[in-house]
């Protein structure tokens, strides 16, 4: 790839220097008369390195009001303007050229209308304690949003100084990357906020925030660094664990790089709208709040898992990222990748009862391997011609595949020198632009030039893919080869044909556990080629074998001899505490991928069920059991959903019925030694099994969870009514009518886009005694443990019959979560409102879940599905189809020419998109009549073919791979899963 190609402005004419910006957003207040209309006045300074008569800046949905060159003097100060929308670039050509030399400056008066998609400078509304509404400015910019918001150079390498200031509504406060330099009044109504002058810094961190904010406040170094989170009103008391923790991540991270933090505070802002989960902006990091709000002691373990891991994410940014910055977005993993990897080394540390390392091997590799085993993966440094394709890349591999695969070189080459590589990176670039070259350097460098970094880890960031280590043993000779892992490969007759001629550097560790000895002897070997052989001392006494033993290598490993196999699946039936954690989690993990990608003919998926089935029945980690059942759970959604079009009603009532029956087999037992068999009347017995404070236990207590929904999942009785008992005694009472007058109005809503009649616009009024009744309802949830909430929403949310019409309890149920989903209490934890909303968005009835469907298309955020929301919606419903609902949303979503995605579509933006298509795909199976196969293969096939242009490259891909393969799934190994789990249900 030639660097000509790509879009970008160059950088060898005319330098940015500085950006002096005046932003005036007075049309915040109450009684604006422009109420949409943004401001702004730019002085941008750079050099000229060459003389021209061109200058090029960034502009997107802009109006430049007037443009001059203020210096130098020339004859004509005017430049004429061009525009080239598609490449978003604007062109000033002045009458003569500039001559070379620094800070000349053109100063530009602008305006636009705050953005409508969460995207650049947008508006949100928040709520002041007593439920009046007030507005909000914010912004988001990366990747390339900033220029909807100012004209610039909006590219990672133009890392320019920026000094802000704002001119806003008196009563508002303004933030912005830098504390406050100057704070005056302008009129009786208005304050101009000025910022202090940034560091270095690239467009896309800018940000600023505007509005009714409270906040709490904690420092580091000695007291020297202000760290402060900022909230809408009411909500600061749920930002402690969030300070908290950054406070400590701050810390943590100044000590790991030896840098502190070469800004004067850091602040922590969480908003009622926002398109991503967090961004770093530099000084100013924003969340939405599911991601920063939680309390120590009503929150759930999961809840503050992930907002700890958010936080730390977002400030490892800070310094990988924000410092020393990607050049450009085809290394957006130096990014991503780190912040994801480094989250979970601090967190581990500041949190060591989570067992961080478990969630990262079930979440992050989990993810990894998934995204990575497709056609429609990519490698983790990926070719970006155009900025726009940017935003199909913030996906699994850049983030989650980047960050095993920096684990494996932590192990590899050892934490210290990983450290010391990464501090000796950062010092170097500190202010500028890196490539990956720049950070293998580093940790050659952290190596003592012990280690050749960069050839073991282009193999990995370079090539497509990742490798399956086929293992045979034969006495005490070990043979290794190695092949891409991919459909491709794995579904050819013989595995010994395979043609990929990929070959990575693989940093083996192999586990070799004898009989009579209590430890396991490691062996460690830098793999290189396509085969070797490796010796294995006392093979007479081998007890079992593991190949990647501890699972820090990021590859598959597949047992070809007959007895690797058996000898760990007896280890783990008879003394699964032999084997590690991870390895335990390992085994299945690999053995379900083979059998999934290989069509049955390495592996089959009963062989799965079976190996779950028996040799897991002692298992008792949490990450073991997550994994194992969310690996079985995916075949059997898979097989569900092809047996409700391919077979009648009986059998798949039947076939359910069997998998319960087994199910509840394996949990019961769990749950009777859990201790939550039967959960017990006493509300303290029942906190004690379901709450625990951060220093304890956490493992035990979300097992218990963990348990319990899956016991919900079989339907198993006495916990389903105990469960739903305790809903509607807490929860229903707290039900008033100004709550059902909303839920009526829902219903209107979705009655209204039902019939194709147009959109009413409707300002959202306040309504006396709602904030109250929100207040109420949030607090009466609260009673029950953090814990227990999910599976009591799981156990609420059960619909006896998905065809017949809802029972009166049900609606009612209904309707509570409809009220808890769209509370307006600062008292509600946002975790609990989200999972409120999802379980609202899914219901498993066949004319509800179509509504709630038409719902997505509401503009109404009031009663409907706020646009950052919209992809919880996907997943609800795409989670349906356990009841075959899975391909009749997909359907609804593209039949009658995509009219249904085109309406969601206009409600999505950035890489939301990707996400809602994937999720709303991901579930389709082609089965039963050959018509109905034909109508929907080329219903899939119009849509695509006619919306190529519009649709993201790599999402297009995955939405046909992921449709094919579970067809195929369901076409070589469907039949046999069903017997089996008839089978199982007869016994
Ligand atoms: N830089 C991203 C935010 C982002 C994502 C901006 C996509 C533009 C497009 C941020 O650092 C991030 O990765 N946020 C994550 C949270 C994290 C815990 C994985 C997110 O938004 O989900
Ligand atoms: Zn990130």
């Amino acid at each position: 790839m030639t660097t000509q190609l790509k879009e970008v402005i160059q950088l060898d004419e005319i330098l940015p220097v500085q950006y002096d910006l005046k932003i005036d957003v007075q049309s915040l207040a109450n009684d604006s008369d422009e109420p949409e209309l943004v401001k702004g006045e730019l002085d941008y300074h750079f050099d000229v390195l060459k003389a021209t008569n061109r200058l090029v800046l960034n502009c997107h949905e802009i109006v430049l009001d007037k443009v001059t060159l203020v210096k130098p003097l020339l004859s004509n100060s005017t430049p004429e303007i061009s525009h080239n929308e598609q490449i978003m670039q604007t062109t000033l050509t002045f009458s003569e050229p500039l001559p070379i030399g620094t800070d000349a400056i053109l100063r530009i008066e602008f305006h636009h209308n705050y953005a409508k998609d969460l995207l650049g400078h947008y508006d949100s509304t928040g709520h002041h304690l007593d439920g009046t509404p007030f507005r909000l400015s914010l912004t988001q910019f990366e990747p390339f949003y900033a220029r909807n918001s100012f004209p610039c150079i909006d590219q990672p390498d133009a890392k320019a100084l920026f000094n802000i200031s704002i001119l806003h509504p008196k009563d508002k406060i303004a933030l912005s990357n830098m504390p406050v330099q100057s704070s005056t009044n302008v009129g009786d109504k208005s304050t101009l906020t000025v910022f202090q002058t940034t560091p270095k810094v690239s467009t896309y961190l800018v940000a600023w925030a505007i509005g009714d904010f409270e906040s709490i406040s904690g420092s580091c170094y000695d007291g020297k660094f202000a760290v402060n989170v900022y909230t809408m009103p009411g909500q600061k008391e749920n930002a402690s664990f969030a300070l908290k923790t950054a406070v400590n991540a701050i810390e943590y991270l100044t000590k790991y790089t030896g840098i502190p933090i070469p800004l004067p505070k850091m602040d922590l802002l969480c908003v009622p709208d926002f398109s991503a989960g967090a961004m770093e902006n530099w000084g100013l990091v924003t969340f939405r709040e599911v991601a920063l709000l939680a309390d120590e002691k009503k929150s759930s373990i999961r809840a503050m898992k992930q907002i700890a891991r958010t936080v730390t994410h977002e400030l490892v940014h800070q310094w990988a990222g924000n410092l020393v910055t990607m050049t450009w977005w085809d290394e957006l993993w130096l990014n991503e990748g780190f912040a994801t990897f480094l989250a979970d080394l601090v967190n581990n540390d500041l949190y060591p009862k989570w067992k961080i390392w478990n969630d990262f091997q079930v979440e992050s590799q989990g993810a990894a391997f998934d995204a990575d085993s497709k056609d429609s993966t990519h490698p983790i440094h990926v070719p970006i011609l155009r900025v726009q394709d940017t935003e199909d890349i913030f996906d699994s591999i850049s983030y989650e595949k980047s960050s095993c695969v920096l684990l494996m070189l932590n192990d590899f080459i050892g934490p210290e020198a990983f450290q010391k590589g990464f501090g000796l990176y950062l010092k170097e670039l500190a202010y500028r632009n890196s490539t990956a070259e720049d950070l293998w350097e580093g940790f050659t460098k952290g190596t003592e030039d012990k280690i050749d970094v960069v050839s073991l880890m282009e193999s990995w960031t370079k090539q497509t893919g990742h490798p399956l280590v086929i293992v045979r043993r034969e006495g005490g000779k070990l043979h290794l080869s190695q092949k891409r892992f991919c459909r491709a490969n794995l579904t050819n007759s013989g595995i010994e044909a395979l043609s990929d001629e990929t070959i990575w550097r693989i940093p083996l560790r192999v586990g070799v556990k004898y009989q009579g000895k209590a430890d396991v002897t490691v062996l460690s070997h830098l793999m290189t080629e396509r085969s070797i052989t490796l010796d294995i001392a006392d093979s007479e006494k081998i007890e079992w074998v593991k190949v990647n033993y501890g699972q820090c290598g990021f590859y598959r490993v597949l047992y070809a001899d007959d007895i690797s196999l058996n000898q760990l699946s007896a280890a783990l039936t008879h003394n699964p505490d032999s084997l590690p954690v991870s390895d335990r989690l390992g085994i299945q993990s690999d053995l379900f991928s083979i059998a999934n990608n290989s069509q049955g003919k390495i592996a089959t998926c009963v062989e799965c069920l079976s190996l779950v089935d028996k040799a897991y029945r002692k298992e008792d980690s949490l990450s073991v059991l997550r994994d194992a059942w969310m690996n079985l759970g995916s075949v059997i959604g898979i097989n569900f959903e092809a047996v409700a079009h391919a077979k009648d009603n009986e059998y798949a009532s039947t076939l359910v019925a069997s998998f319960r029956k087994w199910k509840l087999g394996i949990f019961e037992p769990l749950a009777e030694t859990l201790g939550i068999a039967r959960l017990p009347e006493d509300k303290d017995a029942l906190a004690a099994l379901f709450s625990v404070p951060v220093t304890d236990d956490q493992e035990q207590v979300q097992l218990r969870a963990f348990v319990m929904n899956h016991l919900i999942g079989t339907r198993h009785k006495p916990s389903v009514e105990y469960l739903q008992k305790l809903f509607d005694e807490t929860i229903l009472p707290k039900i008033t009518p100004i709550h059902l007058k909303e839920y009526e109005e829902m219903v209107k809503e979705v009655d209204r886009i039902e019939r194709g009649d147009p959109e009413v616009v409707v300002s959202p009024e306040q309504i006396p005694g709602r904030i109250e009744a929100d207040n109420a309802l949030s607090t009466a949830l609260q009673t029950i443990p953090a814990n227990l909430r999910i599976p009591m929403f799981a156990a609420a949310s059960l619909i006896q019959d998905k065809d017949a019409p809802l029972s009166e309890l049900e609606v009612k149920r209904r309707q509570a979560f409809f009220a808890i989903s769209h509370c307006i209490s600062p008292i509600l934890l946002p975790a609990d409102q989200t999972m409120a909303l999802s379980t609202f968005l899914g219901p498993c009835h066949r004319v509800e879940a179509k509504r709630m469907f038409l719902l997505c298309l509401s503009n109404r955020d009031t009663i409907g599905v706020r646009k950052m929301e919209l992809y919880r919606a996907a997943a609800a419903l795409c989670g349906l189809s356990q009841i075959g609902f899975g391909t009749e949303i997909w359907k609804l979503t593209i039949e009658n020419e995509g009219k249904m995605w085109d309406a969601l579509r206009a409600r999505l933006s950035g890489n939301l998109i990707s996400f809602m298509l994937e999720y709303l795909a991901c579930c389709a199976v082609n089965s039963g009549s050959d018509e109905r196969k034909a109508e929907l293969t080329s219903l899939t096939e119009d849509f695509l073919t006619k919306r190529a242009a519009s649709l993201p490259p790599i999402t297009q891909l995955k939405i046909k791979e992921g449709i094919h393969t579970n067809t195929q799934l369901w076409d070589t190994q469907g039949a046999a899963v069903c017997d089996w789990i008839m089978n199982k249900g007869k016994s």
